[in-house]
């Protein structure tokens, strides 16, 4: 078996709690060389959690004779790391949002293309056995596609991590978070041509890019396998200050509605982040638990009718954990040459469509 020589950068939360331990327990497939992250807390903490060597820069890291890296890093680092990585001839994971800006995605692609290595980006729910199973057991067509609906309330991940060994710590210097401040704000400039309003610009980077980019592309997915083509955005709304961001999309010219919802509830230890495909005689739908609970599985349930008769099937296709299957899926395009999952390509395809809705925010700003 082929092992890979890699790096994570950033022992940020998804590191922590999933990339560190995940690339561990698949010792047969990867050798984890080391990490950076520049809190000296957390370096400290990773190395004496696992033994693994840190770093204080990405610069250090990848001069370790790496294959490939894991980039876990705030977004707005994103899209250099990305290009650092490969520029070094590295195959490379990216958390998502992969990039804010469609251009800067662009970069992507064209860097990955001349280094002829693999980008995967991190949307591990296409990974879930549950979703995975749900493209196969579509209950109805691109015919009696009448209405997708995503809800997800969210409070963060403080009530799922609190048995997870984690530690974090407040020691990266100011000139650091003042310059990625500063580059998210370039970033969001670039993908809208223009700086936007303090509530857009959250709700685009936070509520849509950060959260609700994970159901964009799952539904994306579930829209594919049925032949559905992407749709129009028609209207969205940031409201609660910016901790909820609502989207709504024309599908097949008005003959099916997509809304989608994402609400923080900062304080509430409950999360649910459920997508339903409501066709005219059959609902599917995945009830998704918080990302961070490991091997919990997804609830898939169709309903369909006959006559009086409902009947409800609740199908669980095991207990695979997502997060530890992207790795593998990660491994397999780079050592078998298999299909990357999720590619740069449909990064752009989400942002596209999350830029739509802020756009038609925005539009509502002016009335
Ligand atoms: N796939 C998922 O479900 C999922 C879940 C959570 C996060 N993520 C993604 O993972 C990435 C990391 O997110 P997180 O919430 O785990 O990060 P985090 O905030 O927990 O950690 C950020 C890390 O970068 C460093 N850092 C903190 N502030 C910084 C700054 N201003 N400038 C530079 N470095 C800084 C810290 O040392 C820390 O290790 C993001 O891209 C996020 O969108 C994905």
């Amino acid at each position: 078996m082929t092992k890979l020589r890699v790096g994570v950068i950033r022992a940020s939360t998804i590191s922590q709690v999933e990339h560190i331990p995940n690339l561990l327990a698949l010792g047969d497939l990867f050798e984890l060389v080391g990490v950076a992250d520049p809190s000296a807390t957390a370096r400290e903490f990773v190395t004496a959690t696992w033994g693994v060597p840190c770093h204080e820069t990405p610069d250090r890291l990848m001069d370790q004779k790496l294959d490939a890296i894991v980039i876990g890093a705030p977004d707005p680092l994103h899209h250099e790391l990305v290009i650092a990585a490969l520029a070094r001839g590295l195959h490379v994971f990216c958390e998502k949002p992969l990039c804010y800006s469609p251009d800067e995605i662009a970069d992507i692609m064209a860097a990955r293309d001349r280094a002829s290595r693999v980008v995967q980006v991190g949307y591990m729910k296409r990974f879930d056995p549950s979703y995975r199973h749900a493209l196969t057991v579509l209950p109805g067509t691109a015919e009696t596609l009448r209405y997708v609906s995503v809800e997800v309330n969210d409070p963060d991940s403080w009530p799922f991590i609190a048995h997870s060994r984690t530690k974090f710590s407040n020691d990266v210097a100011d000139a650091l978070k003042n310059e990625t401040v500063e580059k998210k704000r370039a970033q969001v400039e670039r993908a809208f041509g223009k700086p936007l309003p303090k509530l857009a610009f959250h709700g685009y980077t936070a509520a849509y890019s950060s959260s609700l980019v994970h159901d964009v592309n799952a539904v994306h997915g579930l829209l594919d396998a049925l032949g559905v083509p992407d749709g129009e955005p028609v209207g969205g709304q940031i409201f609660a200050g910016g901790a909820g961001g609502q989207g709504t999309v024309r599908l097949l010219g008005g003959q099916a509605l997509w809304t989608m919802t994402h609400l923080t509830v900062p304080k509430l230890a409950d999360y649910k982040e459920r997508i339903s495909l409501y066709f005219d005689d059959a609902i599917l739908e995945l009830e998704f638990p918080s990302p961070y609970l490991n091997h919990q599985p997804t609830r898939l349930t169709v309903k369909k009718s006959d006559g009086h008769t409902l009947s409800v099937s609740d199908i669980r296709p095991g207990y695979k954990e997502a997060f530890v299957e992207e790795m593998r899926g990660f491994w397999a395009a780079i050592v078998k040459g298999e299909p990357v999952v999720n590619l740069p390509e449909h990064a752009a395809r989400d942002q596209k469509l999350l830029i739509g809705l802020t756009r038609k925010f925005l539009e509502t700003l002016k009335e």
